[in-house]
Parts: structure tokens; sequence; C-alpha cells
């Protein structure tokens, strides 16, 4: 597996890709809110991150290969049940929803992919657990990233959890190594055992981005080809931070003033 490890210079433009990807979800944060319409977060994102940051939004026409339809919008607003890659559209977000909004910028030939979980609204206790323990399952995930480490360290960390609060754990999509390419290896399970696959070194960059459901694990995709939902309709949440490998431990790349703070238990 060619694993590409990114020297000084390219990690000073993954830290500006990187960070104007988490200022978009900064930006798009006030307009979350009862009625808005997913396209509507779309647009705004959209004219943000081509006015403003002068970049580009890396899934409009994004077609990693040729038996799906390139993605048709800017950014993914996965809704409720509704795991990843959900399509903006014309739908109100309503009360007690909860939402993911995942960005991805190009910026002067690289990539920065960062998605938060937003409350619309007055949210339940339960929705608000499973959003508060997946945020959690993406720190211990960060927490094993250094040197000497294995891929499945970060796996086992994050699954261990999410089964210890009784949630299940998304197999059919992972974090990515990112650079030049949106998508390129190492793949970054989610689940997994502890010092099995691949051993990280310094100037690796990859996301982490696990997918947990209130329910059980299973997918289905829905006729966009796109979309993935919970096969039982149940709850899924899901965060994601890009990092780099570094000398002694890991450094967040998706960085910005309003991203929220890392949970207390991590060191
Ligand atoms: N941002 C997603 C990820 O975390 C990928 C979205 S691809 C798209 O890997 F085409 F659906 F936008
Ligand atoms: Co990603
Ligand atoms: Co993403």
């Amino acid at each position: 597996m060619n694993i590409t490890i990114k020297n000084e210079v390219d990690i000073e433009y993954m830290r500006k890709a990187g960070k104007l990807a988490a200022e978009v979800l900064d930006y798009i944060t006030p307009f979350v809110t009862v009625g808005v319409t997913t396209n509507e977060l779309d647009k705004l994102c959209y004219d943000y991150i081509v006015n403003v940051q002068q970049a580009y939004p890396a899934p409009l026409n994004y077609k990693p290969d040729p038996n799906v339809s390139a993605y048709p919008k800017s950014i993914c607003t996965s809704v409720n049940h509704e795991i990843c890659h959900g399509i903006p559209n014309d739908k109100p977000l309503k009360n007690g929803d909860i939402v993911n909004v995942d960005i991805t910028v190009y910026k002067d030939l690289y990539h920065g992919d960062t998605s938060r979980m937003f409350f619309v609204g007055e949210v339940s206790p339960h929705a608000k657990r499973l959003c508060q323990i997946t945020y959690e399952c993406m720190w211990l995930g960060i927490n094993q990233v250094k040197p000497g480490n294995y891929l499945g360290d970060i796996g086992y960390a994050i699954e261990t959890y999410a089964h210890k609060n009784g949630y299940s754990v998304v197999q059919e999509f992972c974090g990515h190594g990112i650079g030049k390419v949106f998508h390129e290896n190492p793949q970054v399970l989610h689940y997994g055992k502890p010092k099995t696959g691949v051993q990280l070194e310094k100037g690796m960059v990859f996301t982490i981005e696990p997918m947990i459901n209130q329910g059980k694990r299973f997918v289905k995709f829905m006729p966009n080809g796109w979309t993935a939902v919970t096969k039982d309709r149940s709850l899924s949440a899901q965060w994601e931070h890009t990092i780099l490998v570094t000398e002694d431990s890991y450094e967040i790349l998706t960085v910005s003033s309003g991203m929220p703070p890392k949970p207390s238990f991590i060191a």
C-alpha cells in the first residue's frame, strides 16, 4: 500500500486547507436552525468557500469511480438516520433533528476534511447522548495517533467505547489518507484489533470520522446511490477531523476558533 508522507511544505498547505474547512463549519453554525433547508446551507457554504475563501468545495462533481454518479452538491448534510453523504435538498430542518455537516475544501492543490453534528432546536436527551459519545469516540481514536502505534489501535479504541455505551460502529465507511488526493491510502477503520494494520509514521495525514449508530450497524443505500442510512432507521452520528502524525503525537489540521474543545478526559 502506498501511503504518502507529507513534507514540511505539504503540511503548511494542509494546515491552510484544514483551517478553511473548519472555518466553513464555524460560518454555517448560526444558520443551522429550524426551518432552514439543507439546500440553503449548501448554497451558503458554496458561496463562502468560492467567494470568501477562494477555494473549491471538493464534493461538488466528485466522482470516485466510473460506476457512481457525480456528487451533485458542495457539502454533505446527513439528518437523523442518515449515516453519511446526505445530499442537500429542499426539505426544511425541523425541531429535534440532528444533522451532520461535512465540509471538504480544496485549496492550493490540497484538501481539508471535517464534520460536526448540529442540534436543530430542542433535541432529545438520547440524540444528544449519541452525538456526545460519537464525539468522544473520535477523540479516543485521535488520542491513539503517534508514530509506532497502529491503525488497529485507533479502530479498537473507537469500537470499544461505542460498544460500552450500547452503540454500534458502521463498517462500510472509514477514515482515509488525504492530501493532494481527496481519498487516498490508508483506509482508517473505526473498528479493529490493537497492534494490527498499518504502523503510523511521522508525516502521515488521514481523517478519523467514526459513524456511530444508536441501533444496529447495518447500512442501506438510498436510490440516489450516495446517501447511506441505517437499515433499522435508528439515529446515526458522525464527527471528523483531519490529523497529522507528528514526531511524538498528532496535530489536528482542521482547527478553527469555533471548534468544540476536546473532551476533558483526553490528555
Ligand atoms: N467528506 C466525506 C468524507 O469524509 C466525503 C464526501 S464525498 C461526497 O470522506 F462526494 F459525498 F461528497
Ligand atoms: Co473524510
Ligand atoms: Co468529510
